[in-house]
Parts: structure tokens; sequence; C-alpha cells
């Protein structure tokens, strides 16, 4: 079997390593992977959004299967191009991806189907939008419709702060197109939980559910990051929530977009709000999380790779997909001023992995045999033990022995989790 993995992260390392655990995978191929990820897999400097180039390398190498990961790919459809050229892919078509493409499209398809997400209204006038934030309850929530590098949601405290959202996002087009329509949503309260899911657009099954760190200083303070850490399982999604999830959000949620004519075949992410109220959704993503893939694929106990054909083949079985008991840790490393400016271009040295341990390199090159750090996450410190204490006590004396000069990480990834549990 050659794979062809297309995107350049930790998350795509983590992928390409659990694929490998299968004897039949010859050769990965990475369109653009990293320095790191070159270690495990033949990288090409072709982007993860160059739909041409991507289907020009997979004309001319044909794998087996491939795997589409990050978002911005899947919404531009690159799974449809390369099916078009005959290549099995594990990933959403371009009209299922529109999940996590269009807040506005997600909203109104919970809306109508009765999945519980937060109130909401939809703006495409930001006069209109602005009125509406006179009146509104604050602290309230301002989301650019389209895709924006993970920063397209805002908490607003006053009507000073929402005007201001209001004009970087519809006036000044900060992010481009996607701010051309806005959501003004309801505030929530609760403990969020990320459950990434397998789906071969009938069947749905949850992999073991996580917690994100988004915010970059310890305490949850600071600016909204990629994710500086991550906790698997999330202790605050007990059995009885995760029953709950299962009937009123994840299946519903799979025959929705299957009634829609956009049946959804890959990694389908529920960010959810254990709110007094019930779980509710905050948001969907068309693809695995990053860096929740960092500690939920290091716990999969089956093969990824048949449970990816099983999921593009509709052949998916809840009995495919099985997880071990024990807990995992990443301590993401990030280059000191992340996510604002930073410097990058120092030597990383990585110390050989024991039993239970994993690297993910996110953010690095090689030049002249050097591993150098290239990006504000750099990688991930990936422990697994049998139990969440353990594992982060690992994952981060591994984060200990890993050093570069601008280094920055939180010291506090599975606190929450650790008092959650009542330790
Ligand atoms: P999103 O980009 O939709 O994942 O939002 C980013 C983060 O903003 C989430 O992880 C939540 O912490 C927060 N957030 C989003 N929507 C809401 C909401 N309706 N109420 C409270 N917090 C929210
Ligand atoms: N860690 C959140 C995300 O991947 O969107």
């Amino acid at each position: 079997m050659n794979i062809l993995v297309i995107g350049g992260g930790g998350r795509e390392h983590a992928v390409i390593k659990a694929l490998k655990r299968n004897t039949s995978v010859e050769k990965v191929w990475c369109l653009p992977g990293n320095g790191g990820i070159e270690e495990d897999a033949e990288c090409f400097p072709v982007k993860a959004t160059d739909l041409d180039g991507i289907a020009a390398f997979a004309a001319e190498h044909r794998p087996d299967l491939a795997v589409v990961t990050p978002d911005d790919p899947l919404c531009l459809g690159c799974v449809d191009r390369l099916e078009e050229l005959g290549i099995p892919c594990f990933g959403p078509d371009k009209r299922a991806a529109v999940i996590e493409g269009s807040k506005v499209f997600s909203k109104q398809l919970m809306k109508k189907y009765g999945i519980p997400t937060a109130e909401s209204e939809i703006f495409s006038d930001p006069q209109e939008a602005l009125a509406y934030l006179k009146t509104c309850p604050y602290p309230t929530v301002i989301k650019a419709d389209g895709l924006a590098l993970g920063k397209g949601a805002v908490i607003v405290n006053d009507f000073e702060e929402a005007a201001a959202a209001i004009d970087g996002m519809m006036i000044k087009r900060m992010f481009g197109e996607s701010g051309a329509r806005v959501l003004v949503e309801e505030y929530l309260t609760g403990p969020e939980v990320s459950v990434l899911s397998f789906t071969d657009g009938n069947t749905v099954v949850p992999m073991v559910s996580s917690m994100d760190h988004k915010r970059a200083l310890d305490g949850d303070k600071g600016l909204n990051t990629g994710g500086m850490g991550t906790v698997a399982p999330n202790p605050c999604y007990t059995p009885e929530i995760a029953d709950i999830c299962m009937k009123t959000i994840f299946l519903p949620t799979v025959e929705a977009m299957k009634k829609e004519g956009r049946p959804f075949r890959g990694c389908l992410y529920f960010g959810l709000m254990l709110t007094e109220k019930g779980p509710k959704v905050i948001e969907y993503n068309c693809r695995f999380g990053d860096p929740e893939t960092q500690v939920v694929l290091p716990l999969l106990r089956s093969d990824l790779l048949s449970i990816m054909q099983a999921c593009r083949n509709g052949t998916l079985t809840k009995e495919m997909v099985e997880f071990y008991g024990g807990a995992a840790c990443c301590v993401v490393l990030a280059s000191k001023g992340y996510p604002q400016k930073y410097e990058t271009g120092f030597e990383i040295t990585l110390p050989e992995t024991g039993e239970g341990e994993s690297i993910y390199i996110a953010g690095a090159k090689r030049s002249g045999g050097k591993l150098l750090s290239a990006g504000g996450r750099v990688l991930g410190a990936v422990a697994v033990a049998e139990d969440l204490s353990s594992a982060v006590k690992k994952a981060y004396a591994l984060s200990e022995k890993i050093s570069f000069a601008n280094a920055y990480k939180r010291s506090d990834i599975g606190k929450r989790a650790l008092a959650a549990e009542g330790k």
C-alpha cells in the first residue's frame, strides 16, 4: 500500500505514524510535510491548497489511498479532484466539508434537524448586525461564517468590543470573504469537550474524547492559539453524556447530512460544550483536530488504515474501532511569542523516545542535516500511560528533554482535567 497524506503539521505526523503501524504500508508521501515528517514520509514542497499540484502528483504516483487532513483543501474540493482521478480518499468531499467551511450552513443544519446548539442570528449587513448588537445581552459571541485560521470566533463583553469585531470581520474583511456573513451567538458556559468520530456516511463511531487548551498562557489566559496541548480522555465526558451525545448530536448530524444529499465520509469533529441544559455543539470540523489527533491516535488499538478504507467504502462498523483504556497528554512546544510575532530558525535537539512516548513535529525544516524551528507551533511531546496523571507527568518529562532556543510551553496542560477527575 502506498499512501499520500496532504498537510504538514503535528496532526499529519501523528496520522502518518499511526498508518505506518500497519505493515502493509510500504510508502508514504506527504505534501508538503515538514522537516520532522521527513523521517517518516517522503515530503514534497506542494502546498496543501495547491489542488492542481496535488492532482498532478497523485496522477503520477497513483497512491492506493489519499488522506486529506487540513480544512482548506477539504473545503476547496481536494477529495473531489482526487476521486475524479480514481484515487480513493479518506476525507469528505466539498459538499460535505461545508459543515466546517460555513458556520451559517452548520447553524442552519442544526436548527432544521433539532440538534442542540447556541441560539444565534445571521447577518450579511454590518449595520443590521450593529443594530442587533446594541440590544443583545453580553457577553456574546461573534463568528465569521467561513474559515479563518481558527481565529474567526470572538467573545465580546460589550457593544464597543462587538463593534470592533464587526468592523474587522465585515468591513475591513480581515478574513476576506469569510467575513461576508457573521453569526451572533448566545454565550454558553460549561466544560468543553472535543469528540472526533469516524463516519462512512451512515455509521458514526466516536473516538476517545479529548480536551484542548486553546489559550496561549497558563490558566487559560492570553490569546487563542491553534491549541497548546491536549489530554485524552476528557474526564468531563462521562458514559451518560456520551450516550446523550450519540442520540442527540452524532447520529442526527450524520443523518442530517445524508438527508441534505451531502453524506459525510471521513473524520467528523464535534466541538461540544457541556452546558447545564445538556451538551451543545459549539462547532463542527470536517477533519481531525490539531492537537487532539496527537493524543487520540496513540490510544487507538485498531488499525487506522482499515478504518479509513471502511469510511471511504461505506463499510464502517463499531467493532472496527477500539481504543486502549489508558490516557494520553500532548504538550506543545511553540516559538516564544506565538500566536503573534516570533522568531524561527533555531536548532532543535530531540531525545530518543521510550515506550509510550512520541514527538510529533509541527513546524520545522531541515537544513544542513539539522532540524530547525520553522513555525509558531514547533512540536508536540506526547505520552501515553495507564492514567491521566501519569500521562501528564510523562509528557512534561519528555518535553524537558527537548530543546531549542526560544521554546515556550504552557505549564498546566491537563490541570483542569485532573481537577475534574478530583485529583
Ligand atoms: P470556534 O472557532 O467556533 O471553535 O470557537 C472557538 C472557541 O470560542 C471555542 O472553543 C469556545 O471556547 C469559544 N466559543 C465559541 N462559541 C461559543 C459560545 N457560543 N459560547 C461560549 N464560548 C464559545
Ligand atoms: N484543536 C482545534 C482544531 O483543530 O480546530
